[in-house]
């Protein structure tokens, strides 16, 4: 049987998620919401606001529509999923995603951080503080150590984590969060947690609404715009697969002291979550911490794990909607991949959109180029957001593949590309 998708995105992470989808034999017309030129090679892209959830029902119904794959999290945090729970006529179609509820896992820190206390998670101790508490803020940074790590509560563009190493900038955080309302209704709560030093890596899991869970291959992405770790955060400028440092007895903690909680959480608060869990955790002295939950995949992290999960895509996002993961046959390929991200001259601040963008044609089967900001102009391909491209290469070994991921990438261009050369960079000594 054949199905006809939808799926709702439109950076690097969607256009993975399209290749996977798209190799399936069972895939039958593909349409990606809003989608880039990556995935306009392989689906119909679709101009649909995909806010007013009437018109992605009508076009549902139309298009005999039968799964529908939600990649990132704004649209989950604002109820798609409990539209399409909440529609008879929508009930036969399977949707990948949590409900605005569980999205609340991301949506608000504080939300999360009670979750993680309640089912036992390990995570940095924290305090949370409202508008109105500015004075039991600005006197909580005098009680404790630097650095300061400071959250605004709700979603800001990844641009909400402050950590401040004095006591001054601290202050002027807390000020410009809960006061100025830097983020509007986001920071008009914050979390203030203890400094947790260690290496950060992701892991991803896949569930079902039932007890049964997939963890996918493990990666670390780069998130901060310059070489070395420096400079302001990024959506991620990178990505490998798997985390060298992560061994069997890491991985077993892992599972057993976070992703099980996890699962176990969430069926007992009963949210409504088929879908993907990304842990975003800080491994301290061989401990794992948890310091975020998204309720969806990464980007880039999905561009290296993606390509080294091998299945049929449709028959897991099925299974992920109908609680059947269990019988998902699966398995992990290539021993590594890596992605380097070209971004726009200027990111994470302004840049500029609409340069030609030349050279994309791919070396061997080792290497694929994802999409992120890219569309189609005449024939043209043009750049149309912050981060551009993602260069995906497998290796035998995380260096191998970065060889490939930069080959690969030095012979593209496009007016004021820019990217991190030192991907990889810190796992020599790790
Ligand atoms: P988050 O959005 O919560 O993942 O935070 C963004 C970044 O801030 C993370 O990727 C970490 O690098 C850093 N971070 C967050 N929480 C902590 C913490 N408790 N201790 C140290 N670094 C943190
Ligand atoms: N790469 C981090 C994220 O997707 O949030």
């Amino acid at each position: 049987m054949k199905h006809n998708i939808l799926l709702i995105g439109s950076g690097g992470r969607e256009h993975a998620m399209t290749w996977r989808i798209a190799q399936s034999e069972s895939c039958g017309s593909l349409f990606v919401a809003p989608g880039n030129a990556g995935t306009s090679a392989l689906a119909t892209n679709i101009e649909i606001d995909i806010n007013n959830h009437q018109a992605l029902k009508e076009f549902c119904l139309t298009h005999t529509i039968s799964l529908v794959v939600v990649g990132p999290e704004q649209p989950l945090v604002d109820g798609i999923v409990d539209y399409f729970k909440s529609e008879n006529e929508l009930q036969h179609i399977a949707v990948v995603g949590p409900d605005s509820k569980a999205s609340q896992l991301e949506g608000s820190k504080e939300f999360a951080k009670e979750f993680m206390s309640k089912y036992s998670i390990p995570t940095a101790a924290y305090q949370s503080f409202e508008a109105d508490q500015l004075e039991e803020a600005l006197a909580y940074i005098d009680q404790i150590q630097a650095p300061y790590v400071i959250k605004a509560d709700g979603l800001a563009a990844g641009k909400g984590v402050v950590i401040a190493d004095d006591t001054e900038t601290a202050k002027g955080t807390l000020i410009s969060f809960l006061k100025d309302k830097q983020f509007g209704e986001a920071s008009s709560k914050v979390v203030i947690e203890e400094f947790l030093k260690g290496i950060e890596m992701s892991c991803f899991v896949a569930v079902d609404g039932t007890e049964n869970y997939i963890i996918l291959p493990r990666a670390k992405d780069y998130k901060r715009i310059g070489e070395g770790d420096t400079g302001p955060n990024t959506g991620g400028m990178g990505a490998i697969s798997p985390v060298p440092f992560e061994n069997e007895a890491l991985s077993k903690k892992i599972e057993e002291t976070i992703v099980k909680s996890t699962v176990k959480g969430i069926l007992s608060e009963g949210y409504h979550y088929r879908g993907f869990v990304f842990i975003g955790l800080m491994i301290v002295e061989q401990n794992p911490f948890v310091i975020e939950y998204n309720v969806r995949m990464g980007d880039p992290e999905t561009q290296v794990v993606f390509p080294r999960f091998e299945t049929d895509y449709i028959d897991f996002f099925n299974a992920i909607a109908s609680g059947k993961l269990n019988e998902l046959k699966h398995v992990e390929i290539h021993e590594a991949a890596t992605t380097v991200i070209a971004v726009s001259k200027g990111y994470p601040q302004s840049y500029e959109k609409g340069k030609t963008i030349v050279g994309l044609a791919v070396i061997d089967d080792d290497r694929i180029v994802f999409h992120a900001g890219t569309k189609t102009d005449n024939e043209k391909l043009l750049s149309n957001g912050g981060r551009v491209l993602a260069f995906t290469s497998y290796g035998q070994s995380i260096q191998s593949a970065l060889d490939k991921s930069y080959e690969q990438l030095s012979k593209a261009s496009f007016e004021g590309m820019t990217f991190r050369k030192d991907i990889g960079f810190d796992l020599e000594t790790e």
